[in-house]
């Protein structure tokens, strides 16, 4: 079977520069109606960084190809990769084996989530307007770590921090380790395997914990794109409510924050969940660019432990 039998010959014959390639790839990506969301906001996004693994060139480089006819083996690459991304709904950063955030390049494949957190804009400017001196902070913690981007994030961010970084998935972790070394940041991010912060009940305090757990609704998660559902299910199902791994992180941020320490928990679309589950405790929605309450900030003082469930009342 040739590597481009899902497309039509007839169409892709036709094809000569870079720009017929990606005009092709622009309509077929919309036809099919790709989800993005991983990475990237639209077809040509992908597209432009489908052709940057095909013809080997950098971002900034890619206009160079828009005239020129493409050699056969960048095109035929080219339309292989378009056809996984459109036919098997692979996610474009699985294809290229990379993804960007803060500017930074962090290796990914189908052991961890594709990188695309809010904390990359939170973490240099908003969190930390909650804690004390940056050139202070000393110990923080990225929990849920998968690829280890916002562990690294944190570590650029606070220069004289140690980090410690947990995951539960051993797969998610060596890709953690892969980005790590590849930032030259192996003598200051330490990797746990571990449920949430279990491992690190015994050790040092923090003056701040991060987190992007898995946050998703198991009925939710039914429902998305074949696209997510390519990346592993850990990484966004916790539970049937969603909040399964945010009630442990609640309960051990409390023994292992310092007293003037924060919590900050990306936690999706569960504002009203928490705010029903922890009616008492006070949290702060912080702002995104996108206007949307998805990132909850709590100071250690506020940490309050979750409600017991009520004892069932006895049938008589
Ligand atoms: C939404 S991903 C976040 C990954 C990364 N921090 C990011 O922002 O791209 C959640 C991660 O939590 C991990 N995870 C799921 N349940 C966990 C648990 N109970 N304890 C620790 N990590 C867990 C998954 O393996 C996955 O890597």
């Amino acid at each position: 079977m040739s590597a481009t039998s899902r497309l039509s010959r007839t169409q892709t014959d036709k094809l000569r520069t870079g720009s017929d390639c990606l005009h092709f790839a622009n309509r077929l990506l919309k036809s099919n109606r790709v989800a993005h969301g991983q990475g990237f906001i639209n077809e040509q996004e992908e597209s432009l960084t489908l052709m940057g693994k095909a013809t080997g060139l950098a971002w900034e480089k890619l206009p160079s190809c828009f005239e020129r006819p493409l050699r056969a083996a960048e095109k035929s690459v080219f339309l292989h990769l378009l056809e996984q991304r459109v036919f098997d709904r692979t996610p474009t950063a699985y294809l290229v084996g990379e993804a960007w955030l803060g500017g930074l390049r962090f290796h990914v494949d189908q052991r961890v989530i594709i990188p695309r957190s809010y904390f990359v804009e939170l973490i240099p400017e908003v969190i930390p307007q909650w804690l004390p001196k940056v050139s202070d902070i000393k110990h923080v913690a990225d929990i849920c770590t998968g690829s280890g981007c916002l562990a690294v994030l944190l570590a650029k961010h606070f220069p004289n921090a140690k980090v410690d970084a947990t995951d539960l998935s051993a797969e998610a972790l060596e890709v953690a380790a892969i980005n790590v070394k590849e930032h030259k940041l192996q003598s200051r991010i330490k990797l746990h395997r571990t449920d949430t912060m279990t491992a690190l009940l015994k050790g040092p305090k923090f003056d701040l914990i991060i987190s992007n757990p898995p946050y998703e609704p198991e009925g939710i998660y039914q429902r998305l794109p074949a696209e997510f559902k390519q990346e592993p299910k850990q990484s966004l199902v916790s539970g049937k409510d969603g909040l399964d791994v945010i009630r442990k992180l609640l309960v051990q941020a409390k023994k292992l924050l310092n007293p003037a320490g924060v919590l900050v928990i990306e936690v999706g679309g569960l504002r009203r969940a928490m705010e029903k589950a922890w009616p008492k405790m006070p949290m702060t929605w912080l702002t995104t660019n996108d206007g949307l309450d998805c990132v909850v900030l709590i100071r250690a003082a506020d940490l309050t432990a979750p409600p017991k469930a009520l004892p069932r009342a006895r049938r008589r």
